[in-house]
């Protein structure tokens, strides 16, 4: 029987979806679970490894029944995943040493601010084409190497590896396959951004064993088969998250630029073959490779989007539900003065200052709950523009418009606001899902489902746009106050 489906895993950080896929991108069956989030200290956030492999496990065969198909059905699995998460487990039994340290931890605060402006620092960010920061891979494999009693050495003797989370769970999948991409490994500081290879000298840097790491593929590349819960099924591609959204965006072209908004909001152009090495903050990253040749990108994280909106909810209770932040911050015109700057895991790009800390400032006797949703929704689009001003002077060409997906686009009146700060237009498709799409993409790509990325192209379609309105004094004020506001969050934790 011929394929006629392609199957795509989103391992996010707060939930794993499974979407299948048909040749002209149209959702065909879906199924999805939440894991938990731990945050035993202040600023550490762990998850159980183990309980979002079995969460993967399950929703495999849920998504291929809800598309009421068999394995026999699928060309390939492609699989993208929350970035930078690490998780070290034991070879012969399977089992995680220490929760999985995710990304937004920032417990390695201390270390990585001792390093701040040392040669070391620089020549890290010479070779991986990052800055050191807590939220990537190694400084926190480090911290577990170092916690952990006699981790060092087993890791030596290769009785423990480690990876991030597409590693784990096509470990888990294939029975033992211990591989990553050149995405996933790009972000964890220690491979080297030319050779595409792990770094000696990084390791060196880190102390990082070598025999505990993955090798690293493309991003369609040799993952193996899966033994269990789609048994049979080639895993074809396998590409961090906000790779795959730029992919799904099918922003193939250099210039073109997507921001995916979920927890953070991840900002990404496409460079196409030219390694830009940032001057203003960015990540140079690579945004995938089919094949032979890596296309590079830049990025801007955000670290605090979404998660603001959570915050409010869960923490706060100024809202109930997520959408309620749309009709509060529909109340008032404007922000009446307050500036909302959410450095809950310090600031990302374009500061990367893991000492600033959450801050709401201007507060008057005017200022109602309407103003403070206003301000929360106005902190992603000012974030957002701090990133886009970064990209386009690192570039050298300005964003024409910027593809959105993730679940904030839902919400108008902040897509409004993004199209307004940034003064261009703001463009959502009509298939949101671009982080499962852009593995289903790749991973049809490897299995010959799809021939080439022209097909793909004619599958985007725009959904819904938002033009600049005319404001633009007022806005520009308004950026001054935001930057300000940002300059006396940084340092506030030291
Ligand atoms: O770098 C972290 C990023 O990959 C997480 O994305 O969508 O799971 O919050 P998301």
């Amino acid at each position: 029987m011929t394929p006629r489906f392609v199957l795509a895993i989103d391992q996010g950080t707060t939930s794993s979806r499974c979407l299948v896929f048909d040749r002209h991108a149209r959702l065909a069956g879906l199924a999805q679970r939440v894991h938990r989030q731990h945050y035993p200290r202040s600023g550490w956030v762990e998850q159980d490894a183990l309980e979002i492999w079995r969460t993967v496990e399950r929703i495999l065969p849920a998504a291929l029944r809800d598309a009421g198909i068999g394995v026999e059905q699928v060309a390939a699995i492609g699989i993208a995943n929350q970035r930078e998460t690490t998780v070290v487990w034991d070879r012969a039994t399977g089992v995680p040493v220490r929760p999985a340290i995710v990304w937004q931890d920032i417990r390695t605060e201390e270390f990585v601010e001792s390093l701040r402006n040392s040669p070391a620092a620089q020549r890290i960010t010479e070779l991986s084409g990052l800055p050191l920061a807590t939220y990537f891979a190694a400084p926190r494999l480090r911290w577990l190497l170092d916690d952990v009693e006699g981790l060092r050495a087993r890791a030596e003797r290769g009785e423990v590896l480690v990876g991030t989370m597409e590693s784990w769970l096509i470990w888990n999948l294939t029975g033992g396959v211990h591989v990553t991409d050149v995405t996933n490994a790009g972000r964890t500081l220690l491979m080297n951004l030319t050779t595409r290879q792990w770094d000696d000298e990084l390791l060196r840097l880190f102390d990082i064993p070598r025999a505990m790491l993955p090798r690293i593929e493309p991003s369609t590349g040799d993952f193996g088969t899966a033994v269990t819960a789609a048994p049979g099924v080639r895993i074809g591609a396998a590409l961090g998250d906000q790779h795959a959204a730029l992919f799904g965006q099918t922003c193939f072209a250099p210039g073109e630029t997507e921001c995916t908004y979920g927890t953070g909001g991840f900002l990404m152009m496409n460079t196409g073959s030219e390694l830009i090495r940032s001057a203003h903050g960015l990540l140079t990253t690579i945004g995938y490779q089919i094949g032979e040749e890596p296309v590079y990108a830049l990025e801007g994280p955000i670290a605090v989007t979404g998660s603001l909106v959570g915050w409010l909810r869960d923490i706060v209770g100024l809202i109930t539900t997520a959408p309620e932040i749309e009709t509060l911050a529909s109340t008032v015109d404007d922000n009446g003065g307050c500036y909302l700057v959410p450095a809950f895991s310090g600031l990302y790009a374009p500061h990367w200052r893991s000492d600033a800390r959450g801050l709401l400032i201007g507060l008057t006797s005017y200022v109602t709950k309407g103003h403070l949703a206003r301000a929360a929704l106005e902190a992603t689009a000012w974030q957002t523009r701090d990133v886009l001003e970064a990209m386009n002077a690192d570039a050298g060409l300005r964003a024409r418009s910027l593809r959105v997906a993730g679940g904030m686009t839902s919400n108008n009146l902040l897509m409004q606001i993004i199209a307004d700060v940034l003064d261009i237009p703001v463009t959502r498709p009509l298939v949101t899902e671009t982080v499962s799409l852009g593995a289903a993409y790749a991973a049809g790509l490897a299995a010959g489902y799809w021939p080439d990325l022209q097909g793909l192209r004619r599958n985007w379609r725009a959904a819904a746009q938002w033009v600049p309105g005319h404001n633009r004094s007022a806005r520009e004020d308004e950026y001054e106050h935001w930057q300000r506001a940002v300059q006396l969050s940084i340092g506030w934790s030291r």
